[in-house]
C-alpha cells in the first residue's frame, strides 16, 4: 500500500455521507471484508483495515479445530473460483487469542464469523467469540461443502430457526445470518431468520459448482464439489438482494462478485445497507476496499446525493 492510497483512507475515514449503521455498528464507509478469504490472524485484520474496510468479516470458526480438505481445495474458473476448503479453522479457543490482539488495534468493528453441527455448538462459539471481544457474529448456515453444517441448515427453515434462537439468547451483539443461493425460495429462509431475530442478513454465500480437468478426465477439487464466488455469481447475488429486502425490515449485506464501486452501487440499490468483498481481494488486493468506497462517494457527489444510506433501496421505486 501506498502513503498515498493510506492517506486518501484515512480522508475517507472521515467522511460523513459515506458512514452506515448496521444493526448498530457504525461503520466508516459500506465496505466490509467477506468471511473466509483472508484467513485469520490479526495482522491480516489490520491490513485490510488500512486497505479501506468499514469492518471485518472473519474465516468461519468452530468449536472443534478442522484441518478441512486436502488439495486441491481451490480452482480458477472463467470469471470467479471454485471452493471447497471444507472449513479449516483453529477452534474458537484458539482463535479467541487472535480476537483480543485484532480488538486491540482495529478501529473497525470485528464480526467472528461461527458454525456449528447443532444449535448448541453455534451458540457456544458465538458466545465464546462475544466473550473474546467481537463486536458482532455472522452464522455461516450457508458452507456448500461441508456436511452436517452450513448450508444444511440454512436450507431447512425450521433448523435456521432453531440455529438462530439459541444464538440470540447466548449473546448480546448483533447476529448476522449469512444464507446460501442453494435453495429453492430465499425468501422463506430470509423471513424465518428474521423470525428468529436476526440482527441482519448477509445475501449471499457461495453458488454450488464444480470442475471436471479433461486430461485426467475427473473432477479438479478433492472434494469434487465446491462453491462459486467472484463476478460470475454477482447477478444472481443482486436478485436474491433485490427479492429479499421487499420481504424483510433487517439490514441486508450484499456479498458476491463485487470488484468495483458499480458493482457495490447496484447491491445499495437493490437494498443492500453495506457491501462484503471476497475474492476481488485475489485480484485488486486489500485496497479493493478503498477503491470501490472512494467510486461510491464520487457516484454521490455527481448525483447530489447527501448520504450512502439515501441510495438503499432506491432501484424498488416504481
Ligand atoms: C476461498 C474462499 C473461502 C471462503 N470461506 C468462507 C468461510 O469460511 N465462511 C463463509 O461464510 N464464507 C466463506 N466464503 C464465501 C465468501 O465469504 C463469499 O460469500 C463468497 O465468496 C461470495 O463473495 P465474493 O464473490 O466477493 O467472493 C469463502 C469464499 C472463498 C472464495
Amino acid at each position: 500500500m501506498t502513503i498515498t492510497e493510506s492517506w486518501q483512507g484515512e480522508q475517507l475515514l472521515n467522511n460523513a455521507s459515506l458512514k452506515v449503521s448496521l444493526a448498530g455498528l457504525n461503520l466508516t464507509n459500506p465496505t466490509m471484508l467477506a468471511s473466509g478469504i483472508l484467513g485469520y490472524s490479526a495482522e491480516t485484520f489490520e491490513t485490510v483495515a488500512q486497505g479501506g474496510a468499514g469492518a471485518i468479516v472473519t474465516k468461519s470458526v468452530a468449536l472443534k479445530p478442522s484441518e478441512g480438505y486436502s488439495n486441491p481445495t481451490i480452482v480458477q474458473v472463467r470469471s470467479g473460483l471454485i471452493n471447497a476448503m471444507g472449513l479449516p479453522n483453529p477452534g474458537i479457543e484458539e482463535f479467541v487469542k487472535e480476537i483480543r490482539t485484532a480488538k486491540a488495534v482495529l478501529r473497525i468493528p470485528l464480526i467472528v464469523s461461527v458454525y456449528g453441527f447443532s444449535a448448541e455448538e453455534y451458540a457456544t462459539a458465538a458466545h465464546k467469540a462475544v466473550a473474546a471481544g467481537a463486536d458482532a457474529v455472522e452464522l455461516n448456515v450457508s458452507c456448500p461443502h461441508v456436511k452436517e453444517t452450513g448450508s444444511e441448515i440454512g436450507q431447512n427453515p425450521d433448523v435456521l430457526t432453531k440455529v438462530v434462537h439459541k444464538v440470540k439468547i447466548s449473546v448480546e451483539k448483533p447476529v448476522f445470518v449469512k444464507l446460501t443461493p442453494n435453495v429453492t425460495d430465499i425468501v422463506e429462509i430470509a423471513e424465518a431468520a428474521q423470525k428468529a431475530g436476526a440482527d441482519g442478513l448477509t445475501l449471499m454465500n457461495t453458488v454450488k459448482a464444480m470442475a471436471i480437468d479433461v486430461e485426467t478426465m475427473m473432477p479438479i477439487l478433492a472434494n469434487r464439489i465446491g462453491g462459486l464466488s467472484g463476478p460470475a455469481v454477482k447477478p444472481i447475488a443482486l436478485r436474491h438482494v433485490f427479492n429479499v429486502y421487499e420481504h424483510v425490515k433487517v439490514p441486508i449485506i450484499g456479498c458476491g462478485g463485487i470488484l468495483d464501486w458499480q458493482d457495490a452501487v447496484e447491491f445499495l440499490l437493490a437494498g443492500a445497507s453495506a457491501v462484503q468483498i471476497g475474492t476481488a481481494i485475489a485480484t485488486v488486493g486489500p485496497t479493493v476496499f478503498q477503491k470501490v468506497t472512494r467510486g461510491i462517494d464520487a457516484y454521490l457527489k455527481r448525483k447530489r446525493i447527501r448520504s450512502v444510506k439515501e441510495i438503499v433501496g432506491l432501484s424498488h421505486r416504481s
